[in-house]
């Protein structure tokens, strides 16, 4: 794996660096394998992403849509109008924008009274799309797989000291997350798994704002190369983890200076 930090002032400046790294990764995926394959994140970061993307999608971030199949590395247990849906806020700030070919958006189907059959039927519109890692009983290697850190070291919805966070086999799973500082009530969300997260070619984690400069010192610093947190048994194995981060986030950081 390679490992990047990037630190930006602030959070304009980040995401201005999200949307250029969003269009160079999927223009560079689309001229080499006439694809790009990206699951979207929910989180305030990845929602400023979208909007930019969309408000520029004629100009500067122009990209060729019919070539990009979006995916989403997370979703809540909720049905796609929900103000609470990944879906719809990708939706709303990006998609009805830039308008996708309608097939080239593959939701969660969150809606589904049991979110196992949420997470199998998932996977089952995954595998047509990558056939060959059914052939070879393995995992899709995603171009791009787009992820944010909660205050408890959680990534896309693998919370601390829940049972997803061990399952090795499947590409998709439902995981019952206890009420905790982030999750206000017991629920289920639907995820991808870990070896989903590290065969891929990229995935960026985006962390702003002060809130999280504790947290994250003790991920990228103080308990370095421990699994302690979620969010630190993202490794993709063959590609890039790509930090991407706000001063405020970054504060009590001493590498990366
Ligand atoms: C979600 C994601 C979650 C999110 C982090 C960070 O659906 O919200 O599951 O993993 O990326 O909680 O969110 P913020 O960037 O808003 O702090």
């Amino acid at each position: 794996m390679t490992e990047d930090i990037q630190i930006y002032k602030d959070s304009p400046t980040l995401t201005a660096a999200a949307a250029d790294q969003f269009v160079a990764l999927a223009r560079d995926a689309v001229h080499s394998r006439g694809v790009f394959h990206v699951a979207l994140a929910g989180g305030s970061t990845p929602k400023r992403l979208y909007h930019l993307l969309a408000e520029r999608s004629a100009g500067k971030y122009k990209l060729p849509w019919d070539h990009i199949q979006i995916w989403y590395g997370d979703e809540r247990h909720v049905g796609p109008d929900d103000p609470d849906s990944n879906y719809r806020m990708s939706k709303v700030s990006l998609l009805d924008t830039v308008l996708p070919p309608e097939e080239n958006i593959h939701r969660i189907p969150a809606e589904h009274s049991n979110a196992a059959d949420a997470a199998a039927d998932y996977e089952t519109e995954m595998m047509k799309y990558f056939p060959e890692a059914v052939d070879h009983n393995t995992f899709p290697v995603f171009d791009l797989i787009l992820l944010g850190m909660g205050p408890d070291g959680h990534t896309a919805s693998l919370f601390p000291g829940t049972k997803a966070l061990d399952e090795k086999g499947k590409w998709v799973t439902a995981n019952w997350v206890p009420a905790n500082e982030v999750v206000k009530e017991d629920t289920w969300r639907i995820t991808f798994t870990y070896p989903m997260l590290n065969h891929a070619r990229n995935v960026t984690l985006f962390v702003a704002g002060a809130e999280k400069a504790d947290r994250l010192y003790d991920v990228l610093e103080a308990s370095k190369g421990t699994d302690k947190y979620p969010v630190q048994r993202v490794k993709p194995a063959h590609g890039t983890k790509t930090w991407m981060l706000d001063e405020a986030a970054a504060a009590k950081l001493t590498i990366a200076r």
